[in-house]
């Protein structure tokens, strides 16, 4: 039985379980190359762990590494908390918001990263300074996260029109019937709608480094194809997306300028300077 398989047996009662095995394993494939390089003694950050599989399956993959995971339980994921109840209590999961976490003896880190939580940050500047501060000199911290330039929220499926408030004037009883069917008060609201200009421009300020990976894209298209809760919830875009696959539509989000309008990012951060 595939590690997936045992996942979702594990998970069987429990609510969108496909939707957050999934997630899991497609964070997994994405940190899984920066895990294998990490030395063994090495330590590992997850922030936002939502229901705690993933940091439990690369706590069992990686025994050699010292991982922990962040998970506060913010506004809108209320329903992760039931399946922190299947976690084995070895695991370290530290149930605060980053901004509470106090990394014992000012401990950093080889890896710090973030899968979906950066798009909820309410302050995502000062997670930068967090993961600035908290980086080893040869550490890297991995963001994942939809670009709000591009005007389409992934989470609700919505068109943006001009930002967060004309959206949710716009949309507001769809947004409520959302948050009402999946038993997410407050999901919307936790949204920062953050952009990948902001984001370059705070990192030259803090002394971040960053690295465009040209991949992601191609690999989310993708994931429509062999993810089918992911298809089903971005359902409104699939034919939109098979086609941007096929004529390789997707390519020139990874040039130039261009790059900023990209629907989503992957960032790979370092110290600039070493401390
Ligand atoms: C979309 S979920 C992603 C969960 C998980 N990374 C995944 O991919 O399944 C976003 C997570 O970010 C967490 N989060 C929100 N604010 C946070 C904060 N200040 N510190 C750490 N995590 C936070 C939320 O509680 C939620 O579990």
């Amino acid at each position: 039985m595939s590690e997936q398989e045992e996942m979702r047996r594990r998970y069987r009662d429990f609510p969108d379980r496909d939707k957050w095995v999934n997630e899991a394993f497609f964070g997994l494939s994405q940190v899984a190359p920066l895990l294998e390089k990490i030395a063994g003694g090495g330590r590992v950050l997850e922030v936002g762990s939502g229901t705690g599989i993933l940091l439990n399956i690369i706590s069992r993959r990686y025994p050699q590494l010292r991982i922990e995971g962040i998970e506060p339980v913010g506004e809108g994921f209320q329903i992760v908390d039931a399946y922190h109840r299947a976690l084995p209590p070895s695991l370290k999961l530290h149930k605060c918001g980053y901004e509470d976490f106090c990394a014992e003896d000012g401990r950093r880190y080889q890896l710090i990263f973030a899968v979906n939580v950066f798009e909820h940050l309410h302050d995502w500047r000062h997670f930068l300074r967090f993961a600035h501060a908290r980086l080893a000199d040869d550490g890297r911290c991995v963001l994942l996260f939809p670009n709000y330039t591009f005007p389409y929220e992934p989470h609700f499926s919505l068109p943006i029109f001009f930002g967060k408030a004309l959206t949710h004037r716009l949309f507001r009883r769809a947004i409520e019937r959302y948050e009402r069917a999946h038993g997410c008060a407050g999901y919307w609201n936790s949204l920062n709608f953050v952009t990948y200009m902001q984001v370059k421009k705070a990192c030259a300020r803090i002394g971040l480094a960053h690295e465009f990976d040209t991949k992601i894209l191609r690999e989310m298209l993708g994931r429509m194809a062999t993810d089918a809760a992911y298809r089903e919830r971005q359902k409104r875009l699939s034919v939109i997306a098979a086609v941007v696959k096929a004529l390789y539509l997707d390519l020139p989000f990874n040039w130039g300028v261009l790059r900023n309008f990209t629907p989503y990012l992957k960032l790979e951060l370092r110290r600039a300077e070493p401390a």
